[in-house]
């Protein structure tokens, strides 16, 4: 199954949201002049290069299913697309999956060296929890909660844990349980947090962030299968990033272990629980839904 093709205009929804977080981001972070104006430059450089921004129009999403304000969840938005871009700077370096292009654009250690590269990934990363402190707080999800939420997401047992599973991975024979671990914690841990996020800042009903966490989870998964398969089926060009590092590194993956077609297959699959999960929403989850079958028919 996986078409849900309803009248919800996906493209504007993407295009306004991605305005409203890249003006948001821009007043967060320091200037690119505010000293020492390297670091400030090397944070803007990743993270204004052009991301697709998933997590926050997944989080921005949640809210409006849950009948919350787009003000109100900014902040969270704007924290979590600084955690995943921290996270890709740090993967891009050399001691990890040694790439050179990101988002279209030389990869940030390619630029400002590895030392600022390191650097830039801890500020964004510290940088997201003084954002999020900045988010109002709500009566069933306190401040203590929302960064419990992201501090779990992003640490040693989910993020973490996830690549360093696919460091150790690479070249080994690996099992399907094994890389559903991987791929749980390394790229399904923060969309869902991200998803979550969104209903708190809703103050969503503890049945509403059940669904959400269903939701997120799933379509976490169904992502980093996708990414797996665009890596084999993209060129560089089209990806922003080098197509086939994968294969070349003998990197644990969807398509190497059991092959394309039936890759495809789960990430429809994931993508169908994705969609059951939205039922308690009555219609009023839309854009969760559209971006769902985005996130799975997407080509870069
Ligand atoms: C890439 O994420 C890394 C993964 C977790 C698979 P995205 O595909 O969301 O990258 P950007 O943000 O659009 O660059
Ligand atoms: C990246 O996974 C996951 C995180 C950065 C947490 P990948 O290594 O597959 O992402 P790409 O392919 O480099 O974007
Ligand atoms: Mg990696
Ligand atoms: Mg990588
Ligand atoms: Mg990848």
């Amino acid at each position: 199954m996986a078409a849900k093709s309803t009248s919800f205009d996906l493209n504007r929804f993407l295009a306004t949201r991605t305005d409203a977080v890249n003006a948001a981001l821009d007043r967060f972070l320091p200037s690119e002049k505010t000293k020492p104006a390297t670091i400030h430059k090397a944070m803007r450089y990743s993270l204004f290069a052009g991301g697709k921004r998933m997590r926050p129009a997944v989080l921005l999403a949640a809210a409006a299913a849950c009948g919350g304000s787009e003000k109100d969840a900014m902040p969270l938005a704007c924290a979590v697309e600084c955690i995943h871009t921290y996270s890709l700077i740090h993967d891009d370096l050399p001691a990890m999956d040694n790439d050179d292009f990101r988002r279209g654009k030389p990869t940030n250690h390619k630029v400002f060296g590895e030392g600022i590269a390191v650097l830039a990934g801890d500020a964004l990363l510290t940088q997201a929890f003084e954002i999020a402190a900045q988010a109002k707080g709500w009566p069933r999800y306190s401040h203590r909660d929302l960064v419990l939420e992201i501090a779990k997401a992003s640490g040693s047992l989910q993020l973490i844990a996830g690549q360093v599973a696919d460091v150790e991975g690479e070249g080994k024979k690996t099992s399907v349980a094994q890389l559903r671990y991987i791929h749980e914690r390394k790229t399904s841990a923060l969309l869902c947090c991200s998803v979550r996020l969104g209903g708190m800042s809703a103050n969503c009903s503890p049945a509403q962030l059940k669904a959400l966490t269903d939701f997120g989870y799933n379509v976490g998964l169904a992502f980093q299968v996708i990414d797996d398969i665009l890596d084999v089926t993209q060129t560089s060009e089209q990806l922003g990033k080098t197509a086939g590092k994968d294969v070349a590194v003998a990197k644990a993956t969807y398509p190497a272990i059991v092959g394309l077609e039936k890759s495809r297959k789960i990430a429809t699959q994931l993508t169908d629980k994705a969609f059951a999960s939205l039922k308690t929403f009555q219609g009023r989850a839309v854009a969760l839904e559209a971006l769902a079958e985005f996130l799975l028919k997407r080509d870069k």
